[in-house]
């Protein structure tokens, strides 16, 4: 594909965008809204800042991931315009606007203060909305009308369905964070520790730990039992299993994919069943699929596995109605994914708020809608030797439908999970992550 194709792509989402925009302020009674990028906030206490994430709001015009303080208006029947704020300082250097903003109508102007973007703010006329997070007065540059709800949720909707320019850049971003799972899984299979894995990966992505959607997941071993491990142990060590869990980002789009890797022969066999479990999950996720009911199948599949495995000795439906299969799966099956790890903000997920009863029973499940083409989505089921949730089991009356010992032998290898990032199309979907490992002549 050539950058022209790209350019065109991110014309075309820029003209959607805005069309999309000036429909929500329509129907919201307002005749611009301001969007702002945020500001880094400082540690408490301190003058040192937490790394900087625009408002996903804004981040939608274009790669604009080191631009604080910047923001974007759009108007009804105006071209959108993007006040780049640019302090004189010697302090910082912001990177130059890509060019393509120009030709996709974009109106860029550098602005060397607040307070020229508070007049410029000004000089529009109707009502306008601010957009964006408010820590400190001045952050809505004097705007009375913050977040509308009605506008919000018809952005977020439009979140939801991805255009072609945001398909391209959630591709790349799964693969190039393919070759870091790549490098990752040679490093460990050459005995190399959890920080040696971490820097393959990352060099392999050419990324700084910041520039990374969310902190890698690097576990070695039992360490893979807990669900957001964060250390990364330095000592090389007996490399039974590695779960990684790791994404990379494109003109500000994740990907956030994990692969498990073991060479046992007993927990090597159920790494191998859970491909084939997540595969056939991934096989239903298409137009009209109710993800929550993706969401139960993975719980009947995963009592399957934990049955053939003989880890448990009752039926499989019987494990899932006794909530066993939560004691080894007990996070929910995936989310959107998109300018957030766990796109819009994991927060608007429901079109209906009397869908609480099964959010009730899957109190961790991120994504609960019947799936649509252009949705972007991750498929992630897991099995995991989790000790603070066997304690319980164990201490249950259904510890008698447990095989303790093969609990014990299976728990020092940690957990299991595998994760693909899935855009819905027309007719079925696209696996963008094992499309990339296919690149690489593997089957993922
Ligand atoms: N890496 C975060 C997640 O899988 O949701
Ligand atoms: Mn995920
Ligand atoms: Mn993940």
């Amino acid at each position: 594909m050539s950058i022209n194709d790209s350019t065109a792509r991110y014309c075309a989402h820029i003209r959607d965008l805005n069309r999309h925009y000036e429909q929500g302020l329509e129907h919201a009674g307002l005749a611009a809204v301001v969007i702002g990028a945020g500001n880094p906030r400082a540690y408490f206490m301190d003058d040192q800042r937490v790394p900087f994430r625009p408002c996903p709001h804004f981040a939608q015009w274009g790669p604009l991931q080191e631009h604080p303080g910047s923001v974007m208006i759009v108007r009804a029947g105006s071209q959108p315009e993007l006040l780049v704020y640019a302090p004189i300082d010697y302090w910082h250097q912001i990177p130059a606007i890509p060019v393509q903003f120009g030709e996709a109508g974009i109106q860029v102007q550098t602005v060397h203060n607040p307070e020229s973007i508070k007049q410029h703010i000004a000089t529009i006329t109707g009502k306008t909305a601010f957009l964006g997070e408010v820590v400190a007065s001045g952050d809505n540059f004097g705007i009375e009308r913050v977040n509308p709800p009605d506008l919000i949720e018809h952005l977020h909707e439009g979140r939801t369905r991805k255009s072609e320019w945001e398909l391209e850049s959630l591709r790349k971003a799964s693969e190039i964070a393919v070759r870091g799972h790549i490098a990752a899984e040679q490093s460990f299979q050459a005995g190399g520790s959890e920080y040696e894995i971490q820097t393959a990966y990352r060099t392999a992505c050419q990324v700084t730990d910041n520039e990374m959607p969310y902190p890698a997941i690097v576990a070695i071993n039992s360490n893979a039992a807990a669900l957001h491990y964060q250390r990364l142990e330095r000592q090389r060590g007996n490399n039974l299993s590695l779960l990684i869990d790791a994404g990379h980002a494109v003109n500000g789009y994740a990907s956030d994919i994990t692969r498990t890797y073991s060479e046992d022969p007993a927990f090597g066999a159920l790494v191998e069943a859970m491909h084939e479990l997540q595969q056939q999950l991934c096989a239903n996720a298409m137009p009209g699929t109710d993800y929550c009911e993706l969401h139960n199948a993975a719980h009947i599949g995963i009592a399957e596995l934990l049955q053939e495995a003989e880890v448990i000795t009752m039926d499989s439906s019987d494990a899932v109605a006794a909530g066993i299969s939560k004691v080894f799966f007990p996070h929910g099956l995936g989310h959107f994914l998109g300018l957030q790890v766990h796109d819009v903000g994991a927060l608007y997920t429901r079109r209906n708020p009397d869908e609480k009863t099964q959010l009730g029973e899957h109190p961790h499940l991120r994504l609960t809608r019947v799936l649509e083409p252009g949705n972007v989505l991750t498929i992630e089921p897991g099995l995991y030797f989790i000790n603070s949730l066997l304690n319980e089991l164990r201490s249950g009356p259904e510890s008698r439908y447990i095989n303790w010992a093969r609990v014990k032998q299976l728990s020092p290898f940690g957990g299991i999970r595998i994760e693909d990032n899935i855009h819905i199309t027309a007719t079925g979907n696209e696996n963008l992550t094992r499309n990339a490992f296919a690149q690489f002549c593997l089957p993922g």
